[in-house]
């Protein structure tokens, strides 16, 4: 069965997308099978993952046509990267989405119900990127999951997201996903300064059980490296950034042996 992860947090900016392709390419270094579907409008992960406008379907289509009852030719809406993560890209339409969702007798499982057909069953994990709402289809997707990822920034605001995703993550755990659970938080964007290091020390000893043991440094350099070079945020594997991810991707394999 593959295990399926939401990378979500309602505050901007803080590694989401960044996390879920570079955890995605850590896990196909390690043998892997990968699906990254981008439920963003703003299609970085797409994007980054080399997608380019080809005039087939895209994650949107194929919420429309579960909600339409209409039939989706999965073939054509999983595209294969250079690095070897799959993917199901976004599209702007996804923008007003949750208008059409709302209408599905079932609205609280539009996502599980698509990830439940046969071609979905090959991959080892499903990475689902979210956006920064925490709306139906923030919903669906973690109704959809077995775990959440919740990035937050080592910075003086880093708990203003962390206690909504949590409470996010207990309400869907009390109505609509029992078997939801948070994976990891994880500390993305560590630096050396007091405030950084007291973050991170205050959150672990708030949250130990549920703090990936790996950080990500803050490194700016990189990141605009790999975007220089086309590759959107994915890292080189010798860069500090490629291998914090690759270490996280061996957490996480380990983490739900
Ligand atoms: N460890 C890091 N060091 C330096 N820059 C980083 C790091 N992690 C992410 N960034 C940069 O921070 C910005 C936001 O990252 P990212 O797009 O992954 O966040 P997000 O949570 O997906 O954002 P959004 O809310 O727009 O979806 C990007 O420019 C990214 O390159
Ligand atoms: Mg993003």
């Amino acid at each position: 069965m593959s295990k399926i992860i939401s990378i979500c947090s309602e505050k901007g900016g803080v590694g989401k997308t960044t996390t879920t392709v570079n955890v995605a390419g850590g896990l196909v270094q390690l043998g892997k099978k990968v699906l990254v579907i981008d439920l963003d409008q703003q299609q970085n992960a797409s994007r980054t993952l080399g997608y380019i406008k080809d005039g087939k379907p895209t994650v949107s289509e194929l919420i429309y046509n579960e909600v339409a009852e209409i039939g989706t030719d999965f073939s054509e809406i999983i595209r294969h990267s250079e690095s070897g993560i799959d993917y199901i890209p976004s599209s702007p339409m996804l923008t007003n989405i949750t208008s059409t969702m709302a209408n599905d007798e079932d609205s609280n499982y539009i996502i599980r119900r698509i990830l439940s057909n046969d071609v979905f069953a090959e991959y080892d994990y499903i990475l689902l990127d979210c956006r920064t709402l925490l709306d139906l289809l923030a919903s669906n997707a973690m109704n959809a999951s077995n775990y959440v990822i919740i990035p937050i920034e080592s910075g003086i605001y880093a708990y203003e997201g962390l206690d909504k995703m949590l409470n996010k993550v207990a309400s869907i755990n009390n109505s609509t996903n029992r078997n939801l659970r948070v994976l990891g938080i994880l500390l993305n964007k560590r630096q050396r300064t007091n405030v950084s290091v007291s973050l991170a020390d205050s959150i672990r000893g708030e949250y130990e059980n549920i703090t990936f043991r790996t950080t990500i440094p803050y490194c700016p350099a990189q990141t605009e490296k790999a975007i220089m070079n086309q590759k959107g945020s994915v890292f080189d594997k010798s860069s500090s950034l490629g291998q914090a991810y690759r270490e996280l991707a061996e957490e996480i394999a380990e983490r739900e042996k």
